[in-house]
């Protein structure tokens, strides 16, 4: 079996959790590379509900090694409530199917009151993060003073770098009035959280390079989407990791030809969290999507989602970047009552037709959706199994979608459910 990466095409939410969860079956080893736990992955299995956040949706199935990697930003308490909620629900989590990077930077308790004090210092720019301290840890990273699991495992190490950190992160947080940090508090904070998580840490990198050389199936599992990406997202609305399929790379310690297909996934429609621009957005489709469906709350803050038309501006740059090989288009049961489906073609700024999105900020904000309008189906697909049980007119609006992203479709969900995935 091919070694495979899911990433997410538009602003994340797309599905990556239950498309994740499907291609498991075929893995060995299933590994997240980047993101922390403000990823939220939906898995619905064997009629229970389970939801992801750092931990890869692997661990649902038995005997897969599941291995986080030194690209992620570990919040080691929040780590510790996720296990204890999974194996509250059955799966079991032990030394053998969990390996967590030793390089892996730790989400402090201070980086969680940073990210608040950035917020609140933005006012009505805010990015509308999920507040779990993702952008301050990258950015320690960057800066090269944040902490790592390895030196959190040494107390004389943790304590030297806290005692080095604390001073400049007081003052920021002092001129908020956020609470204060001391090295003894952090540190006992974190104790049973870290000596929870000790037998799973380790240098993960021979691991996955073992498997890689015995020729075990490897599925890395993208965080976020593509479009929250730091380099390719609609920055600054955007979160601090590579969330494209190169950032597996440096994020799991793996060369890139370990990566022989990408699934890119979408929605049949749009949707995003948080602030930032969205050209095909429309309240009247989030309010059917929310009062109507009841559907499109984030799984790891419970906001409710902004949704709109699918945007292939988006999807054909997604496809380009990602090298997206098979597309797992989701939740097509959506858009089952619809009479007619309008999809995003080009955007139009200051008269022009552009097919690619902007770099320029204002941009943005003077692009309209230029769209074209595709008939309904009106039929239910949620029981639908193969490609040929779909409705002519959803078969036709799939095809149009793989036609204007360039990229042939793999995957096709009409439920939540493990079983309502079609392979295409
Ligand atoms: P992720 O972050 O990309 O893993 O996606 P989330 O789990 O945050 O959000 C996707 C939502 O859509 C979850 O509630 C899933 O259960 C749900 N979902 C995924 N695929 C389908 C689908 O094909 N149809 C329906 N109705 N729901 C889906
Ligand atoms: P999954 O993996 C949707 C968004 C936040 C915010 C921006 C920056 O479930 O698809 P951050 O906390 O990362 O600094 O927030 O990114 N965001 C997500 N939106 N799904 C996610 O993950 C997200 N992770 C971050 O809402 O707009
Ligand atoms: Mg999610």
């Amino acid at each position: 079996m091919p070694n495979s990466i899911v990433v997410g095409l538009q602003w994340g939410d797309e599905g990556k959790g239950k498309v994740v969860d499907f291609l498991t079956e075929t893995a060995d080893v299933v590994v997240r590379a980047q993101g922390g736990n403000n990823a939220g992955h939906t898995v619905i299995a064997n009629g229970e509900k389970y939801i992801l956040h750092l931990i890869p949706s692997g661990i649902l199935w038995e005997d897969k090694q599941c291995v986080i990697g030194n690209g992620v930003v570990l919040d080691p308490v929040g780590l510790v409530q996720e296990i204890e909620k999974l194996e509250a629900q059955g799966v079991v989590i032990g030394e053998k199917n969990l390996a967590i990077s030793n390089r892996a930077h730790v989400v402090m308790p201070y980086h969680k009151e940073l990210d608040e004090a950035r917020e609140i210092g933005l006012g009505d720019k805010k990015i509308g993060t999920t507040k779990r301290g993702i952008g301050p840890t990258y950015s320690d990273k960057a800066n090269r003073n944040g902490l790592r699991l390895i030196d959190l495992l040494d107390t004389a190490v943790a304590t030297e770098l806290l005692e080095a950190r604390l001073p400049e992160v007081n003052e920021t947080l002092a001129k908020v009035n956020l609470p204060q940090f001391t090295v003894e508090g952090i540190l006992s904070e974190l104790a049973p959280a870290v000596e929870r998580l000790r037998p799973h840490v380790s240098d993960t990198i021979p691991v996955l390079h073992q498997a890689y050389k015995a020729g075990e199936t490897i599925l890395f599992e993208g965080a976020q989407g593509f479009f929250l990406d730091i380099d390719f997202g609609t920055f600054p609305f955007v979160t601090s990791s590579s969330t494209s399929s190169g950032g597996a790379v440096s994020g799991s310690g793996l060369p890139p030809q370990a990566i022989n297909q990408v699934v890119g996934v979408c929605k049949a429609y749009t949707t995003r969290v948080g602030s930032g621009p969205f050209i095909t957005e429309n309240d009247d489709f989030s309010d059917y999507m929310h009062n109507t469906l009841g559907r499109e709350f984030g799984a790891t803050t419970g906001r409710a989602r902004r949704c709109g038309w699918l945007d292939t501006v988006l999807l054909k740059f997604s496809c380009m970047i990602n090298g997206v090989t098979h597309l797992a288009v989701t939740n097509l049961d959506g858009m089952d009552e619809r009479e007619t489906i309008d999809i995003c073609v080009a955007y139009d700024i200051d008269g022009e037709r552009h097919e690619y999105p902007p770099a320029e900020r204002d941009a943005w904000n003077r692009a309209t959706p230029i769209y074209e309008t595709l008939p309904g189906w009106k039929t239910s697909t949620e029981e639908c199994t193969t490609w040929d049980s779909l409705p002519a007119n959803a078969q036709a609006y799939l095809n149009r979608l793989a036609e204007l992203s360039e990229t042939k479709i793999g995957f096709v969900g009409v439920g939540p459910d493990r079983e309502q995935t079609i392979r295409v």
